[in-house]
């Protein structure tokens, strides 16, 4: 298109991924439309948003792609990592199981990207310290082992969750 020969606008592809329930779907809504949704069903294939930010006077779209957690729900892998760069993956500070998935979800994103990914750790429900199962400490350790940026946020009270998907966005950038 003539925006793309003209160097004006950019579009990046960011996918989200993690266990049923982590607050996948709410991250990006929360993001997208700055909605949340207490009672959000599981999502079933795929949904994505795509959220416009100025980097440097320049145009930047971000299309964020939302699948299930859930197996049975799952779209076809391939083509939901296809042409991705940047991920969010994602953990529920709550339920250690979910961060138990993380090295799963990361194995999963190297086998099906084809290029270099900009990976953010994100340890979602950070207003639930409450109940805490996950450190702060093990988020920063894996995410250093991984290569990963590392946030806690919260889709609830909207702690860091621009700043989560901005991180990514500028990376790519
Ligand atoms: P799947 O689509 O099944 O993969 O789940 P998901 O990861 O998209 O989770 P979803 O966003 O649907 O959220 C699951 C539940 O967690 C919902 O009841 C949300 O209201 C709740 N939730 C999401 N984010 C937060 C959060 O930051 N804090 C709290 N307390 N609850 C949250
Ligand atoms: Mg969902």
């Amino acid at each position: 298109s003539s925006d793309e020969e003209s160097g004006e606008e950019y579009l990046f592809k960011i996918v989200i991924i993690g266990d049923s329930a982590v607050g996948k779907s709410n991250l990006l809504s929360r993001y997208a439309r700055n909605e949340f949704n207490m009672h959000s069903k599981a999502t079933i294939g795929v949904e994505f948003q795509t959220q416009v930010m100025e980097i440097d006077n320049k145009e930047v779209k971000a299309q964020i792609w939302d699948t299930a957690g859930q197996e049975r729900f799952r779209a076809v892998t391939s083509a939901y990592y296809r042409g991705a760069v940047g991920a969010l993956i994602v953990y529920d500070i709550s339920r250690r199981s979910t961060f138990e998935s993380i090295a799963r979800w990361l194995d999963e994103l190297k086998t099906h990207s084809d290029t270099t990914v900009a990976m953010m750790l994100v340890g979602n429900k950070c207003d639930l310290e409450n109940i805490r199962a996950v450190s702060v400490e093990e988020g920063t350790t894996l995410a250093e082992a991984e290569g990963l940026f590392f946030m806690e946020t919260s889709a609830l009270d909207s702690t860091n969750v621009k700043k989560a998907f901005e991180i990514v966005i500028r990376e790519i950038y």
